[in-house]
């Protein structure tokens, strides 16, 4: 920790005001729960588009205005009018062109998660803005082998990320499977969070939630509240789940039904892997099989502890969750009805590359910290990567294309940080100092508080500059970003 700068220190002062407020244990995340909401609904899902001939185009439009959040009508974000907006399918080797017209009154961009792209010019830029009331097209090109998957879409105007991801502005890009996977049905659950007061507007921030990274009061799937999904014993369904949260853990459980991975974020397991529950970081997504079971099961999200701010900043432990120890509901899976034939098999998938045995071209340290005022953001503490916060004029990190890298990504703070990396996927080889045996790629890794994770990264196929950050994305706003360069 830095030594207490006097701004530092009137913080704090104004800080020990927020947490006499909230009690003796700090924050509690229940602000901004007075809206009316409906449960138990059919699930819905958001507009599909799917490519065609090789193709998809396609308008986003960013706008504040009337949108249905949880049955009711709302005031928040959306893309095209819709919270989730609408699913993007793709395949290895479409292009994507997509119009963004902001209609907001702030600047905006897109970037899609996940996806391996160029980072440059109209395509995955993240250091484009585009301002109100204009519009800027867009223009993707996967290549022939890009892994099937799970991705996303969202803003990412630094500054401004969190506040618009949280206002509604997300979407699912899924990249099919060039052989299919049998199944009953698919669906695509986008989890998302935010707090609306009870006009139905999205309700102020403090800056101690932004500083422990805001979680929504109302915990949506595909912008509902509890849906409720039905099925048949034996039928087995392919959920595409998608972490859109600004800063919540979710922890995901369906007890009484059975669970596979088949893939986290992007490509494949080689075979689909048996789970009790699944972790997703903010930004991470999970293709998950769900085989039912006759009964009616409940998809929870159990408290995460992803750590605390200390002491200093006048809380003593992590915030409490208003949903109590079994978590929050996300959604009712009802079972029931004449059991179904048996599936054929999952089809073996390809087995993942592995960096481990790769000649490794240099290696780097990436040091996350929180300190404390010292920086620009006015009443937050520091958000930094290798004592320094985002600055756009600064390239951090030179990799030379086509080559191999070793990153040790190594927390010093009290919390979790969920490090992303635009463009190129993570291989995790080692955690808390212990050898991971079996090839995992992600392209959000968590960095538990006081650890570290050593990842591998290919940095094939494009040049350009991009960012890695956390995706706690009020900690992103507040600079712990950093850019780099491929070239
Ligand atoms: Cu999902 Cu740079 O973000
Ligand atoms: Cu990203
Ligand atoms: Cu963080």
């Amino acid at each position: 920790m830095q030594p207490l700068s006097r701004r530092g220190a009137l913080i704090l002062g104004s800080l020990g005001a927020t947490a006499a407020a909230t009690g003796a244990a700090g924050l509690l995340w229940s602000r901004g729960s007075e809206f009316q909401a409906a449960r138990g609904q059919e699930l819905e899902e958001p507009q599909n588009l799917h490519s065609a001939g090789g193709r998809l185009q396609l308008t986003l439009s960013a706008a504040s205005g009337k949108v249905r959040i949880a049955g009711k009508d709302a005031t928040a974000l959306s893309y095209n009018g819709s919270l989730p907006g609408p699913t993007l399918f793709l395949r290895a080797g479409d292009r994507l062109t997509v119009t963004l017209e902001n209609r907001l009154r702030d600047p905006t961009n897109l970037h899609v998660h996940g996806l391996h792209v160029s980072p440059q010019g109209n395509s995955d830029n993240a250091l484009l803005a585009v301002g109100p009331g204009t519009s800027f097209d867009y223009e993707y090109q996967l290549p022939a082998d890009h892994p099937p998957g799970v991705y996303w879409y969202h803003p990412h105007h630094h500054g401004l990320v969190a506040d618009q991801i949280f206002g509604g502005l997300y979407g699912a890009i899924v990249v099919q499977d060039d052989r299919a996977i049998p199944s009953s049905r698919e669906r695509v659950l986008v989890i998302s969070d935010i707090s609306l007061t009870s006009g139905g507007r999205i309700a102020a921030v403090s800056v101690m939630e932004k500083m422990m990274g805001r979680e929504g009061a109302l915990v949506l799937v595909n912008g509902q509240l509890n849906p409720r999904l039905a099925a048949r014993p034996g039928e087995r369904e392919r959920w595409r789940i998608i972490n859109a949260c600004t800063g919540r853990y979710l922890k995901l459980r369906l007890d009484g039904q059975s669970l596979q991975v088949l893939g986290l974020d992007s490509g494949r397991f080689r075979v689909p892997a048996d789970v009790e529950e699944v972790l997703l970081a903010p930004g991470n997504r999970v293709d998950l099989l769900v085989t039912a079971q006759a009964g009616t099961a409940v998809l929870r999200a159990l408290p995460v502890n992803r750590g605390s701010l200390g002491s200093m900043m006048g809380g003593n432990g992590p915030p409490r969750s208003p949903f109590g120890p079994s978590g929050a509901v996300l959604a009712t899976f009802a079972v029931a009805g004449a059991p179904v034939a048996a599936l054929a098999p999952v089809p073996e998938q390809q087995v993942p590359r592995d960096l481990r045995a790769a000649p490794v071209a240099a290696r780097r340290e990436l040091v996350f910290a929180m300190g404390m005022g010292m920086g620009p953001g006015a009443g937050m503490m520091d958000f930094t990567i290798n004592g320094q916060s985002f600055d756009p004029a600064r390239v951090d990190t030179t990799v030379s294309a086509g080559s191999v890298e070793e990153w040790t990504l190594r927390n010093t703070s009290l919390m979790d940080h969920p490090v992303h990396l635009h463009v190129w996927p993570m291989q995790i080889i080692e955690q808390a100092g212990l050898p991971v045996d079996t090839p995992r790629w992600q392209d959000v890794v968590n960095v538990p508080a006081r650890s570290s994770v050593r990842v591998r990264i290919a940095f094939d196929d494009f040049t350009g500059k991009t960012v890695y950050h956390c995706h706690i994305l009020d900690h992103e706003d507040a600079g712990m970003m950093g850019l780099m360069e491929a070239r």
